[in-house]
């Protein structure tokens, strides 16, 4: 039996980057997905998926920042699927600015999808966990924020710290009715969010800051959207049903040197 089979899973910001590697990594393990995006493209992507892995995908339109959407889209896949069972709450952005000149507006846009964009996705799949017996969320935060932190990432920074105080939260106040709560806590993958980002910090040659994020982690390449699809399944699979609260680092060791000059190579 595959690691997922049967099990019913929601993914936000599915139609691209890490959303679609949880996915296709889903997908492959044999859950039906539930796949959100404020991108009609998420429904290629989940049109892909079934072609692909012949898995039962239902896609929809949805801004996590909108309560309202959040709320009929978990009733939407319960009526279609009968229940959930797992909760991927990817969905998240960045922008990059000096601290000094950032927008109110843009600094506000990141707390409405980050930090409240997980908050609803939470808020109204719980009572369908609970209503299940069990369940497990998985909540996309960072290295970024809780651990490190690159110039111009006030706004993201500040909201991706703030996941990791709700996954405690959540994790110890669901504990004893069977609902897990987890956290990844990812370094660079190659995105669209990431090539905006090396965009934006070197207009003229975007590639070169790839290339130097390679260079620094001691794996010597960007995390695969596949890569970080594999923890959120194993932290949403039963394989995991010991661990809650935890915030586990996926970085190719991005955050271990102590040094730049230390040590026998
Ligand atoms: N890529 C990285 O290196 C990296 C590192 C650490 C954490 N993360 C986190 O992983 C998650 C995914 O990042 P990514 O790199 O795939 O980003 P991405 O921008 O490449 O893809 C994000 C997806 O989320 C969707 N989305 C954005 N706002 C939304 C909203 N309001 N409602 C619904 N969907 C929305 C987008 O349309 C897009 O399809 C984010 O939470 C991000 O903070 C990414």
């Amino acid at each position: 039996m595959k690691k997922l089979e049967g099990k019913v899973a929601i993914i936000t910001g599915a139609a691209a980057g890490i959303g679609q590697g949880i996915a296709q990594v889903y997908a492959n393990y044999g859950a039906n997905l539930v796949l959100w995006d404020i991108n009609p493209q998420v429904e290629e992507t989940a049109q892909k998926l079934r072609q692909e892995t012949g898995a039962q995908i239902i896609s929809s339109v949805v801004d996590v920042a909108n309560k309202q959407e959040v709320l009929a889209a978990c009733q939407n896949a319960v009526d279609h699927f009968g229940r959930l069972d797992i909760i991927c709450a990817n969905a998240g952005v960045c922008r990059l600015a000096p601290f000094e000149e950032f927008p109110d507006e843009i600094r506000d846009f990141h707390i409405d999808v980050n930090i409240k964009g997980v908050w609803n996705t939470c808020q109204a799949a719980i009572p369908h966990l609970l209503a299940a017996g069990k369940g497990a969320i998985v909540i996309a935060s960072s290295v970024t924020g809780d651990l490190v932190a690159d110039a111009g990432e006030a706004a993201y920074a500040m909201t991706k710290a703030a996941l990791v105080g709700l996954t405690k939260c959540l994790a110890i106040e669901y504990a004893d009715r069977n609902i897990r709560v987890n956290c990844t806590q990812l370094g660079y993958a190659r995105t669209p969010m990431v090539e905006k980002m090396a965009q934006e910090s070197n207009p003229s040659n975007p590639e070169e800051v790839i290339q130097g994020i390679a260079a620094g982690v001691p794996m010597k390449r960007l995390a695969k959207p596949t890569d970080v699809g594999e923890l959120f399944a194993f932290l949403g699979s039963d394989e995991a049903s010991y661990l809650t609260g935890s915030q586990i680092v996926i970085d190719g060791g991005a955050t271990l040197p102590e040094t730049m000059t230390m040590g026998t190579h």
